[in-house]
């Protein structure tokens, strides 16, 4: 897969969405003790941004996961590379992913987290790929839904390049 990224999703038009989030996560965890848990590389991009839209304090922390075995799609076996250095319990956790495609990932990050008892735990995803599930996963807060496509941009890679990139970019395959 090679060539030039097309824009899916403009730097403008990605701000109007985090700034909606941020406004509607704002409203509904007013009061709490906010810790937001990014993970690990893809998030990065969209979990600064989303703080920053927030009108109510928290604190961030962060996990990297890897999915055992080879290709670009999850096993659905996955371990922590970097764990959290926070004690979850009894704080109202919010995570952060850049995007949600098989499922598998989220699935197993969101039973992992449970059992270290958090007051609360949801989920935000920048991106849904809502056909690929492989399992049953409903994220809180979806920024988009999408297509299955390769997009990179806003954290998202190809073999780690791509992530710093503004906007969200299709790779178009070259036949
Ligand atoms: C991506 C994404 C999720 C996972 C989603 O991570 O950040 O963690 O894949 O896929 P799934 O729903 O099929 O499990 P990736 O392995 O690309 O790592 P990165 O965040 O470091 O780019």
């Amino acid at each position: 897969m090679e060539g030039k990224p097309e824009i899916l999703f403009s730097k403008t038009v990605i701000e109007g969405r985090v700034r909606e989030l941020a406004g509607r996560i704002s409203g509904e965890y007013a009061g709490k003790n906010l810790l937001i848990v990014g993970v690990l590389k893809g998030a990065f991009v969209f979990m600064a941004d989303l703080v920053r839209g927030l009108d109510i304090p928290c604190r961030v922390d962060f996990v990297r996961l890897a999915s055992y075995g080879a290709g670009s799609t999850s096993s659905g076996k996955v371990r922590i590379t970097k764990d959290l250095e926070t004690d979850i319990a009894g704080r109202h956790v919010l995570v952060v992913e850049d995007i949600v495609d098989t499922g598998l990932t989220l699935a197993w990050l969101v039973e992992t987290l449970r059992q270290r008892q958090p007051a609360s735990l949801r989920v935000c995803v920048f991106l849904d790929k809502s056909q690929r599930r492989q399992v049953p996963f409903t994220a809180d807060y979806v920024g988009f839904t999408i297509p299955d496509a390769f997009v990179v941009g806003y954290g998202l890679d190809f073999n780690e390049d791509f992530r710093f990139l503004p906007d969200v970019c299709v790779l178009r395959e070259i036949a």
